[in-house]
């Protein structure tokens, strides 16, 4: 059987860097969240390289609530791109990594006060505005100038799960560009003293893999810029291209698209006579999901009545829950018997006292015995990051391996760590 590209196995072992899987869950415990550092770390390196044009200026934002750690915002800051935060908690982290904040975006759609003022004290660099009720809330705060984006919204239909599309004219992010409220707001924007309006901000989903839809998002923006003649100097198309979980998916051939839509925006601009803006994306999936692999080591196994097969393993939902909340698919393999053939149907599922608690409806395994080490790929994406405690279950570790090295980047929680806001213990 092939592999999905980013897997590696060595006598039928597992390996991640230079690391067979079992040893890293014999050493670190599991359930446990691997990250590949130099597969992150190439694919930082293969934005900055791809996203560039002899006549646009361009930045590459990594959107931290794909994966965020201490760790993860100072290889972001060495690697010299941008970083996107949503709320006090990410720009929180980016402070305490010592994150350059002239890099970092401020997003969101209900930013509080308490955020916002947070933004000013540690100085970030833009506040993307996503309604009129954030600028009401901002204006007070404010004793100079602060950059600004606005959000709109441009009414692209990009395939994808109804939960992580965002930009149709009645979603809750940004404002729609068929609205003349919209407009009304930039022209205020512009106006406004202490607000150093950019220019415009959209994104229109996620785990997108038609290259068409991105191309749609900036030519309809462009046009509403030169439509309404705006002063705008930078646009930033936001991110969502889609990785592969599973063999059937496509994923976009990065560094051609990146360059090719730049050379679009490019023709666009000329073709509008429009001057040259910066041009902005804002990639999180693309650049951590296929580095990462969760282990699981296999406990119980059991056969229904009507022959289903369930294999067990010490993690969950709680720690897995794109499969039940976007029906997402997944490529899992025995860690440790990589060469074995795979000609049993199993559901993989946990510990949590759910139904929903499926980590693969459907998946071929050779068959399971209990400590065999599961490996679950393409987990570096909003796994830890949505991750919970539920049924009092602790999160597991994150580990970064890098070739020959290893460094546990978030410690595996403990039973103290879940009753630490308890009262009364
Ligand atoms: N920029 C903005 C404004 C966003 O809202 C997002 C994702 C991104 C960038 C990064 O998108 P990416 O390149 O990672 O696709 N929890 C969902 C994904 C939600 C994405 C929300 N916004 C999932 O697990 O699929």
């Amino acid at each position: 059987m092939t592999h999905l590209h980013f897997v590696n196995s060595h006598n039928g072992q597992l390996m991640i860097g230079n690391f067979t899987a079992s040893e890293l869950a014999n050493r670190f415990g599991t359930p446990l969240y691997v990250m590949d550092e130099k597969y992150i770390r190439n694919q930082t390196r293969m934005f900055k390289a791809s996203f560039i044009h002899p006549t646009l200026l361009s930045e590459v934002i990594y959107a931290s609530k794909a994966f965020l750690t201490i760790a993860m915002c100072k290889l972001i800051q060495e690697e010299g791109l941008s970083l996107d935060v949503v709320s006090g908690g990410e720009l929180y982290t980016a402070y305490c990594a010592k994150f350059d904040m002239n890099r970092v975006y401020f997003h969101g759609n209900n930013k509080s006060e308490e955020e916002l003022r947070m933004a000013i004290v540690y100085g970030v660099s833009t506040i993307v505005l996503d309604n009129e009720s954030e600028l009401e809330l901002l204006l007070p705060l404010l004793t100079s100038a602060q950059k600004v984006l606005l959000r709109v919204n441009p009414g692209i239909e990009a395939h994808t799960h109804e939960y992580i599309a965002t930009t149709k004219n009645d979603s809750k992010f940004g404002l729609s560009t068929a609205d003349p409220a919209t407009l009304a707001l930039i022209e205020r924007l512009i106006r406004e003293p202490l607000i150093d309006f950019l220019g415009l901000h959209a994104h229109i989903g996620s785990q997108i893999f038609e290259s068409e839809s991105f191309f749609k998002e900036a030519k309809t923006l462009l046009n509403y810029i030169s439509e309404h003649k705006l002063v705008v100097r930078e646009l930033n198309l936001g991110g969502g291209f889609g990785v592969a979980y599973t063999r059937k998916d496509q994923p976009l051939s990065l560094p051609e698209f990146l360059r090719s839509l730049l050379e679009h925006i490019s023709q666009t601009l000329s073709s509008l006579g429009l001057s040259p803006m910066k041009i902005m994306i804002e990639p999180g999936r693309s650049i951590v999901a296929n580095s990462g692999t969760t282990l699981y080591t296999i406990g119980s196994t059991k056969t229904t009545i009507n022959q289903k097969n369930y294999v067990f393993v010490d993690g969950s939902m709680a720690d897995h829950i794109r499969t039940v909340l976007y029906g997402a698919q997944y490529t899992a393999l025995l860690a440790n018997r990589m060469s074995d053939v795979c000609d049993t149907q199993y559901t993989v599922t946990g510990k949590a006292c759910e139904s929903g608690d499926i980590i693969i409806k459907e998946t071929y395994l050779p068959p399971c015995t209990k400590g065999d080490i599961l490996a679950v790929f393409s987990t570096g994406a909003y796994h830890y990051t949505m991750s919970s405690n539920y049924n009092r279950l602790p999160r597991p570790a994150v580990i970064f391996v890098n070739d020959d090295q290893v460094r546990v980047v978030v410690k595996r929680e403990t039973y103290q760590d879940l009753i630490r806001n308890d009262i009364g213990a």
